[in-house]
């Protein structure tokens, strides 16, 4: 609130504090992606004003289970399910605008009425994949220009290092590519003069056209395809840094910001170069939408009672033998963008603590404590080896990840089934002793236990 400051920076002179304001809360993931941030964005959401996407593009699949119905977002945030409050996009994400509309529309059928009344998109957010599905319709309804881009940047690594990524192809590294080399489209570009946009549209078909030579695109096609998009997006797009700032300054607002991807996915504190392109960590909030770091709140980390992994890439932790398959099993392990099996292991606190060191969270979501229910013996990650040596850090290089020994602690199983537990009480002893001891390790308090995929089933702690 307003005041006057103490001394400032040791001048003798007095000053005037503006009105701080409201501030975001923001969720993130904590590991490998898919640890149920949708989840805790709906339990959160059911009270919040504005629900912020920040980053990332429909790379992202975020479930959501309301009244036994399951909803899958990937562009849309996932508080677009409360019809009190208002969904934004913001200037980090990548739209790819085909995709959105589907992904509406498919909710729609689900039930959920009006959400084009309810989500704004930011001006300033890229559209580079907006060379969609239908950009190359003229062969093929499957892939769309960045998709192929992507596809085809996959092959080269594969020739020329003998692995890929194990991207989602849905075209996020070209999108960011564009955007980073300036040759990138926003929504505000094609909201503007539509012969300028078109100009520049074909520059950009050209230039990926002379890097690879078989990407065949019907531009004028697309062009005609665009504009009708762009009537759809019209009522929908708000100056996005203006709307951010009118509701952390208006009247007391609850805004969420709902992370996509995750820390060890950042592009530039994630396990590089197997990672996705954008910033994942806390600051991408503040980037993402233009909401001053003195306005974020709450971060809240969301890590899941084990640990997965889409893609390639190390994973110190990981068990290729029967506890990975039953955790896979159990867990329903599968991509909800790609549906791929995820990799699968023990929790590893190494990388949760770094995640925490980056994003200073406020509070842990700890996400699947039933799909231990039924082991003998749990293991967690505690700290990494190398030659015999312990590390304080986390290691930049892939080889040195790829080298280290995971050192563990291990727990008796609780062997009960904790899913209708809805209180710490409801939990057996040794489940506790479990998360106490997460909870001391990361040196954060846990607010939140998964025990299930529907919204009663989240203990809440405080
Ligand atoms: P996100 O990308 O972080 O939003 O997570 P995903 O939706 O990709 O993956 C998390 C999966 O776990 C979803 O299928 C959720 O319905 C499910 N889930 C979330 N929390 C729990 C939990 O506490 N227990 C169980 N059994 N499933 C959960
Ligand atoms: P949510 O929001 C899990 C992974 C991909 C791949 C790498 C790069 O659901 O947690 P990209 O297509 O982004 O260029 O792929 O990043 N990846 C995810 N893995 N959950 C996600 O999102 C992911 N988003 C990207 O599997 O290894
Ligand atoms: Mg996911």
């Amino acid at each position: 609130s307003s005041g006057t400051d103490e001394n400032f920076a040791g001048t003798g002179q007095k000053r005037q504090r503006n009105d701080a304001g409201n501030k975001a809360t923001v969720v993130l993931g904590a590991q490998w992606g898919d640890e149920g941030k949708g989840k805790v964005v709906d339990l959160l959401a059911t009270e919040a004003d504005v629900v912020c996407r920040c980053q990332g593009g429909n790379n992202a699949g975020h479930t959501v289970v309301v009244d036994g119905k399951e909803y899958d977002f990937h562009l849309l945030p996932s508080g677009i399910i409360n019809p009190k409050s208002i969904s934004l996009i913001g200037n980090g994400v990548v739209i790819h605008l085909p995709g959105l509309f589907e992904e509406g529309d498919k909710n729609d059928k689900k039930g959920l009425k009006g959400w084009e009344k309810r989500l704004i998109v930011s001006d300033r957010a890229h559209i580079g994949r907006v060379c969609s599905v239908e950009l190359l319709s003229c062969f093929s309804t499957v892939f769309d220009f960045h998709q192929v881009v992507d596809g085809l940047q996959e092959t080269e690594r594969q020739a020329q290092e003998g692995k890929n990524i194990g991207t989602t192809k849905k075209g996020i590294g070209p999108a960011y590519s564009s955007k980073a080399s300036r040759t990138g489209l926003r929504v505000c570009d094609l909201l503007g003069d539509f012969k300028d946009f078109s100009t520049r549209f074909k520059n950009l078909v050209h230039q990926y056209q002379s890097m690879y030579p078989s990407l065949t695109v019907d531009v004028e096609d697309q062009l005609k395809k665009l504009k009708d998009y762009a009537e759809r997006l019209r009522p929908m797009v708000r100056d996005g840094v203006y709307y951010m700032y009118e509701a952390l300054h208006g009247p007391p607002k609850k805004i969420l910001v709902e992370g996509a991807n995750a820390a060890l996915l950042d592009i530039d504190f994630g396990t590089y170069p197997f990672v996705t392109s954008s910033n994942c960590t806390v600051g991408g909030a503040c980037t993402g939408l233009g909401i001053p770091p003195l306005n974020i709140g709450d971060v809240f980390g969301v890590a899941k009672a084990y640990t997965t992994r889409v893609g390639i890439g190390a994973f110190p932790t990981e068990q290729l033998n029967a506890v990975g398959e039953l955790l896979q099993t159990r867990g329903h392990e599968v991509g909800v963008t790609t549906g791929r099996k995820r990799r699968c292991g023990w929790l590893d606190l190494v990388i949760v603590r770094y995640a925490h060191m980056i994003n200073g969270f406020t509070a842990i979501a700890l996400t699947k404590l039933d799909i231990l229910d039924v082991l003998d013996e749990i293991k967690v990650g505690v700290a990494y080896k190398l030659n015999g040596k312990r590390i304080p850090h986390f290691p930049a290089n892939m080889d040195v990840l790829q080298k280290v020994e995971v050192e563990y602690e291990t727990f008796p199983g609780w062997k009960t089934d904790t899913s209708a537990a809805r209180k710490w009480n409801d939990l057996p002893a040794k489940a506790q002793n479990y998360i106490r001891f997460i909870e001391n390790h990361i040196g954060v308090p846990i607010k939140w236990v998964g025990v299930g995929k529907s919204r009663e089933c989240m203990i809440q702690m405080f």
